[in-house]
């Protein structure tokens, strides 16, 4: 077990913590585990570099080891080594979307050791739009690999007590920069010269990636949930962001929808089932004589996108059997809200 340090860091202006950064620094060059706050949710950074280090990263959430992890960099200057080449329209997303939540996938350079790319030949690489983040890698001289700060198959962490639930007596240190400002993670697009896949939807939206390049299309498995579509992204295939609780995701006419889960509710009451619905604020007075988390309007995705990992982490604080949730348009960021919400609920849709 490790005495997991706690620390907050002023998200704002984090050189008031530069005792704080520097500690996390000193862990990362000593191949430790550094939880860090970025924009999309927290992540679990080691040296990219270093093959000890980053093994420690798959231990600690209990990853699949042939699921690869994103590279973090401070500057775009610092792609260079770590790729074989960046094709133009690479480079066109570069200056259109970093700092910020674009994870792009390019042939990997020998300097990134194969457990850092899973195995593969390419490997996925961002600027994070958090000065935090920024300023740790910054700090460290190197790149972080960083995936999501939860333990494999939980909700992604979007504030520091996630990580510290998850993963304490598992890593050195956990950076609190207070709530992560989209609560989803990253948009994963893989460049090849000539088109750009979409592997996992984020707040980079499909259509602001057609307003800058061309040739972008989303990958099959994330449209259509079908077993013989294998992901291209590893990561997309395992179970993920799920509760405890059984997740059902009702789709459909909202009225029906709310009828539907009612009825459930009432079920589960009588045959004293621990349920709860996740309800929009156009319909949670519906449910007034049943358990009821919000999850915003739904008018602003935005703001379920934020609350949604959080909400999910909700559910097992209140130690939830069956979690009803109602369904979102798959339009703009409800693309990357449905995809979670579909992974966590295992597929489970019911259609009203
Ligand atoms: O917003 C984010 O992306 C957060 C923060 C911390 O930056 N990170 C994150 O990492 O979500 P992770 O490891 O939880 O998710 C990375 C996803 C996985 O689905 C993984 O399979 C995919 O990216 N990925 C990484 N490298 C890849 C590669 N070379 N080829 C295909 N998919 C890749
Ligand atoms: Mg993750």
């Amino acid at each position: 077990m490790l005495d997991t340090i706690f620390e907050k860091v002023d998200n704002l202006n984090p050189n008031n913590d530069i005792v704080a950064l520097k500690k996390a620094a000193n862990i990362l060059k000593n191949n430790g585990l550094v939880a860090f706050p970025t924009e999309t949710v927290y992540g679990l950074g080691a040296n990219a570099l270093e093959e000890e280090a980053v093994k420690k990263i798959y231990i600690a959430k209990g990853r699949p080891s042939d699921n690869p992890l994103i590279v973090h960099i401070a500057d775009k200057k610092d792609i260079y080594p770590l790729v074989d080449s960046v094709p133009k329209n690479a480079l066109i997303l570069m200056e259109k979307f970093w700092p910020g939540a674009l994870t792009i996938i390019l042939k990997k350079s020998s300097i990134i050791p194969k457990t850092t790319s899973g195995g593969l030949d390419t490997v996925a690489v961002r600027i994070p739009n958090n000065k935090i983040a920024l300023s740790l890698i910054k700090e460290c001289g190197f790149p972080l690999a960083a995936p999501s700060a939860n333990t494999s198959t939980k909700p992604s962490p979007t504030i520091a007590s996630h990580v510290y639930n998850d993963l304490k007596g598992k890593i050195d240190m956990v950076i609190d920069g207070g709530s992560c400002d989209f609560g989803i993670e990253s948009t994963v697009v893989e460049v090849c010269e000539n088109n750009i896949t979409i592997l996992r939807p984020g707040s980079i939206t499909k259509e602001m990636l057609d307003n800058v390049v061309d040739n972008v299309t989303i990958d099959k498995s994330i449209l259509n949930y079908n077993t013989n579509i294998l992901a291209k992204s590893p990561g997309m295939k395992y179970k993920h962001y799920a509760p405890l609780g059984d997740i059902f995701i009702i789709d459909g006419n909202i009225d029906n929808i709310v009828s539907y889960i009612s009825n459930c509710l009432e079920n589960d009451k009588k045959n004293n089932i621990k349920s709860i619905v996740i309800a929009s604020d156009e319909t949670i007075n519906n449910y007034s004589s049943f358990d009821t988390l919000s999850i915003g309007s739904r008018k602003n995705l935005e703001l379920i996108a934020k609350n949604l990992f959080k909400t999910l982490r909700e559910c097992d604080n209140l130690n939830i059997n069956k979690i009803y949730i109602e369904s979102f348009l798959e339009e703009g960021i409800g693309l990357a809200v449905m995809n979670r919400l579909k992974k966590a609920a295992n597929y489970k849709i019911i259609r009203v």
